[in-house]
């Protein structure tokens, strides 16, 4: 028993991947801002205003320790790898993967994107999510499975996931 989980930057398509692919394998989908908001009893933009930063990442720790390695496919925030405690936690639950896309078409689905995102909220948003993405690129590299998403063609990405997990 174990779960596949999902990392990389925001707008990457871990949600809707991540449904996609659950569906496909036939286990539960979830997504640690969800379980955060129900925990919190907020939407992640309020939680950020509310405690900042850090606390919010406190919280998604929390949230991560309390997961029981299980069958389901997990979308994490893309900031969960910034803290080194997260990865023993992603690793006990299961396979991690690393949804990598460029920064062009991250920012071109931002753009459009409904999600609240507090991280982006600012006038240099672009620029926002490039130091970001360089940032965290290192990090996200440390997943086990890397599948580079070259268009938009999700159906094609469930399928290399589902080739490539152990
Ligand atoms: C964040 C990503 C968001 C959410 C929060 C912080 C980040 O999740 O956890 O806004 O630090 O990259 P998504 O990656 O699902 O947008």
């Amino acid at each position: 028993m174990a779960a596949v989980v999902l990392v990389g930057m925001m707008g990457c398509g871990k949600t809707t991947i991540g449904r996609m692919l659950a569906e496909e394998l036939g286990v539960p989908f979830c997504d640690t801002d969800h379980l955060l908001q129900h925990r919190l009893g907020r939407p992640i933009h309020q939680l950020f205003e509310l405690y900042g930063e850090e606390t919010f990442r406190q919280h998604e720790t929390r949230i991560l320790k309390d997961l029981a390695r299980e069958d389901r496919v997990l979308a994490t925030g893309g900031g969960i790898v910034v803290r080194p405690e997260n990865w023993i936690e992603l690793e006990r639950l299961g396979v991690t993967v690393f949804l990598d896309v460029a920064e062009a078409t991250l920012i071109q689905r931002l753009r459009t994107a409904k999600k609240r995102r507090p991280l982006l909220e600012t006038e240099n948003w672009e620029e926002r999510v490039h130091l970001l993405r360089a940032t965290r690129l290192p990090l996200y590299s440390k997943a086990q499975v890397r599948v580079v998403l070259e268009n938009d063609d999700f159906q094609s990405v469930v399928k290399q996931i589902l080739e490539r997990l152990p």
